[in-house]
């Protein structure tokens, strides 16, 4: 008679299969990989997961999966620490076709999804499609890098500078799709262009926080020269600049490709905000404290010129010539209800509008922090400027380049930032006041929608995100 195995399930073929040859065939040909590991699978061991502790809160000592502990002040592991975790990691990896059969795959995936029946850490993953636990196996597979992303699609980020979120807006739908958790008091935004990630600035841990557009968790937190402000970021996406608002003033370069804080700028006073021009050309800075315009030649990035204006700068934006050069520097300021305009290339202030009454609405005096207007845009078409005042809760409408009222909207209590869809059909408007983000048709001038976001939102901006 001769011996015949049964087998009654494909699963059961299936584990024959990777039984036999798995530990031979494949362990061979998958190599590892460092750098993944290090800049892609770390960040899930330091994510805050709804629900669940952090990994490294328990590994730097539970179990045999060991984790090196980080000091007080370390935002992230060194190259000599990440190598050790990775010697760790490895050892509960099989390399092969089946993800779950490496400890470190299955245990902290739910039975349910596939995973061990238990894991002392609990259950930080619900499905095989969870996208950090897809980083976690394509590692184990042999990825050396991200995939990039096949799909981004436009989306608006309200950061609520009371709340520890920011909320994502589809603005095709006006509905809100997603949340930005674990940075208290983030403060601005602004998105990678090609939609892999977005960044905020965190007021709490003094960092700018990398946000990975598919998992929507930290993927680093880059160690900052200060408290920060606003952010931007070039055309092309290699260079971030931060607004630090710590005395005597400056502005951080941050360079995307190696995640570091290159270079720190000092600038005439404690920076509010800073701006990258349309044409990433300058980095346009502004201080509360000294009054002072401070402009980085971002190819240099040394200060090129400065300009002291009457009082404190609040929100800037930009209107441009036919080359695509900066033309206008719009400013809000300290104490003036409407906005200045300097010439960029004369380096000159040549205008002033101030924004009249709204007749029949109350005005509003109390808790504007020095700066009754603090929301400023140009339309993409370059043809309006939209300006927010907290004192009538409207935003006031400028044909440009002539600087003429055109229209007014109401948009709630404290209306704050402005940003527009790429196509300018649509301005979103936080309202402080009322915890909302008003959507806004731009060509009717009418609010369409009121999305209901966290605690006091203000900055705000448009990104692109991958989707798939
Ligand atoms: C609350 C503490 C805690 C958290 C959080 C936690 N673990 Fe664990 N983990 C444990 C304990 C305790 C064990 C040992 C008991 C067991 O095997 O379940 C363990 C075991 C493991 C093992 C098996 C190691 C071995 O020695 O066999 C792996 C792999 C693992 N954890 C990965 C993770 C990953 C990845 C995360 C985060 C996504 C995580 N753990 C989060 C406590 C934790």
């Amino acid at each position: 008679m001769k011996p015949t195995i049964r087998l009654r399930t494909r699963a059961q073929l299936f584990s024959l299969f990777t039984l036999l040859f798995s530990g031979t065939l494949f362990a061979q040909d998958v190599q590892l990989d460092f750098d993944y590991f290090k800049n892609e699978v770390q960040p899930i061991f330091l994510s805050k997961r709804e629900g669940n502790v952090r990994c490294i809160q328990c590994h730097t000592r539970s179990s045999n999966f060991r984790l090196q502990p980080l000091n007080e002040h370390q935002l992230f592991w060194t190259d000599g620490q990440s190598r050790m975790n990775f010697d760790s990691a490895s050892e509960f990896v099989l390399a092969g076709d089946d993800p779950l059969r490496s400890r470190f795959l299955a245990h902290p995936l739910a039975a349910a999804a596939g995973g061990d029946p238990f894991h002392g850490g609990g259950k930080h993953f619900h499905s095989q499609f969870d996208p950090e636990w897809r980083i976690m196996a394509d590692w184990v597979a042999g990825a050396k890098s991200r995939r990039e992303p096949s799909s981004v699609a436009v989306r608006i980020i309200q950061t609520n500078a009371a709340g520890d979120t920011s909320t994502i807006i589809d603005p095709e739908t006006n509905q809100v799709v997603g949340e930005i958790s674990d940075i208290e008091i983030p403060h601005g935004v602004v998105g990678a262009p090609d939609g892999s990630q977005v960044y905020i600035t965190n007021e709490v841990m003094h960092s700018l926080d990398i946000v990975d557009s598919r998992t929507l968790r930290v993927k680093r937190r880059i160690p900052l020269s200060g408290r920060p402000n606003n952010l931007g970021v070039t055309s092309d996406g290699s260079k971030v600049y931060v607004a630090i608002m710590e005395m005597p003033g400056s502005v951080d370069i941050i360079d995307v490709a190696s995640m570091k804080n290159v270079k720190t700028v000092a600038t005439n006073g404690a920076i509010h905000n800073v701006y990258v021009t349309p044409d990433s050309r300058y980095a346009v800075a502004g201080s509360v404290h000294t009054s002072f315009i401070s402009v980085i030649d971002t190819r240099t990035d040394e200060l090129a010129w400065e300009l002291e204006m009457s009082s404190g700068i609040r929100p800037m934006t930009f209107s441009t010539n036919a080359d695509g050069s900066t033309k206008n520097i719009f400013v809000q300021l300290s104490g003036f209800h409407g906005f200045a305009v300097v010439d960029f290339e004369s380096r000159k202030e040549v205008a002033r509008i101030e924004h009249p009454v709204v007749p029949g609405e109350v005005a509003h005096l109390d808790g504007l922090q020095g700066a009754p207007a603090h929301g400023l845009a140009v339309s993409p078409d370059g043809k309006t400027l939209w300006s927010t005042s907290k004192v009538y809760s409207h935003v006031y409408i400028h044909s440009l380049p002539d600087l003429e009222e055109i229209g007014r909207v109401f948009v709630g209590q404290h209306p704050e930032w402005i940003t527009f869809t790429p196509d300018g059909e649509r301005a979103y408007i936080g309202a402080a006041g009322d915890n909302v983000t008003y959507a806004v048709d731009a060509k009717k001038m009418q609010a369409i929608a009121k999305i209901p976001v966290g605690q006091v939102p203000k900055r705000i901006a448009m990104v692109r995100m991958a989707v798939d």
